[in-house]
């Protein structure tokens, strides 16, 4: 089956065709991630939301094709993307290990009121590469990803922690960036504090666009625009399975967890991330 990219193109994200390597692909990573948390090298400051979400960035051991261990990623993904975004996508970064748990979000200490609430109504929407730095937070355009390939591992279902994102916003935000950047020379892109104008564009997005979950079957891969904007639901079933926050991530279960791995591989040009 040809890839259709029409829902990319209008609405900022679609699914991805797979074959059988895919899956086998998504073993091995279930199985890397079941053994690195059985050997303890998982960091603390990994876990926010009251231990409720490991957010596991450059978490996975893949090589910059994406293979681990002896499984290949899938050609027919490799391939697909390959051939519309080109030839500037040269590797792999190491994937974001996403894991959230029942009960997500619960409030960090260090968690102000006004961004717990954000998390909750607006589900802590972002671009990803648009960093809050600083005390204040101020944002900046940081890292300049092609786009975001997400993999659901386990547990993706509708009520556990979904994926949200605000339809046809890649094009609200595109333009916005073509707009704040013009004239700027790429490396001097990244020291623009966009904060004001950022917020600014996001709630232009609540207002005009149309909220979607994102719900895979089959655990089929999807494709979302870099400047797409996005954020995690709450985690609302209440029956899936028995957990108990104790502040202590070592007894979160592997098992409970709805695990994504991300990749977001990078243009080495800022100007490729605005004008491509
Ligand atoms: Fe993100």
């Amino acid at each position: 089956m040809i890839q259709n990219w029409l829902n990319l193109c209008e609405n900022g994200w679609c699914f991805l065709n797979t074959d059988n390597d895919h899956y086998d692909w998504i073993n091995e990573a279930k199985k890397q991630i079941k053994f690195k948390f059985s050997q303890n090298v998982i960091k603390d400051q990994d876990f926010r939301s009251g231990s409720t979400w490991f957010v596991g960035t450059n978490f996975l051991d893949n090589n910059s094709q994406g293979k681990i261990g002896t499984r290949q990623l899938s050609k027919k993904i490799i391939n697909n993307i390959s051939s519309y975004f080109g030839t500037k996508i040269q590797y792999w970064d190491k994937g974001q290990v996403s894991i959230c748990w029942p009960g997500y979000p619960k409030k960090d200490n260090l968690e102000s009121e006004k961004s717990f609430n954000f998390r909750i109504k607006r589900f802590a929407s972002h671009i990803d590469g648009i960093i809050p730095l600083g005390s204040k937070k101020r944002r900046f355009a940081k890292e300049y990803h092609a786009f975001i390939l997400g993999l659901p591992i386990m547990n993706n279902f509708e009520n556990n922690a979904s994926l949200v994102v605000w339809e046809g916003s890649h094009k609200i935000f595109r333009n916005f960036f073509r707009n704040i950047y013009e004239g700027v020379s790429s490396n001097k892109i990244s020291d623009i504090d966009i904060t004001e104008l950022y917020n600014e564009c996001r709630n232009k997005v609540f207002t005009k666009c149309n909220v979607k979950k994102i719900v895979p079957n089959f655990k089929q891969p999807y494709l979302l625009d870099r400047h797409l904007l996005h954020g995690i639901d709450q985690w609302k079933d209440q029956n899936f399975g028995s957990y108990a926050i104790k502040h202590k991530h070592s007894v979160n279960n592997l098992s409970n967890g709805r695990i994504v791995v991300y990749f977001r591989p990078v243009f080495s040009d800022p100007y490729d991330w605005i004008y491509q």
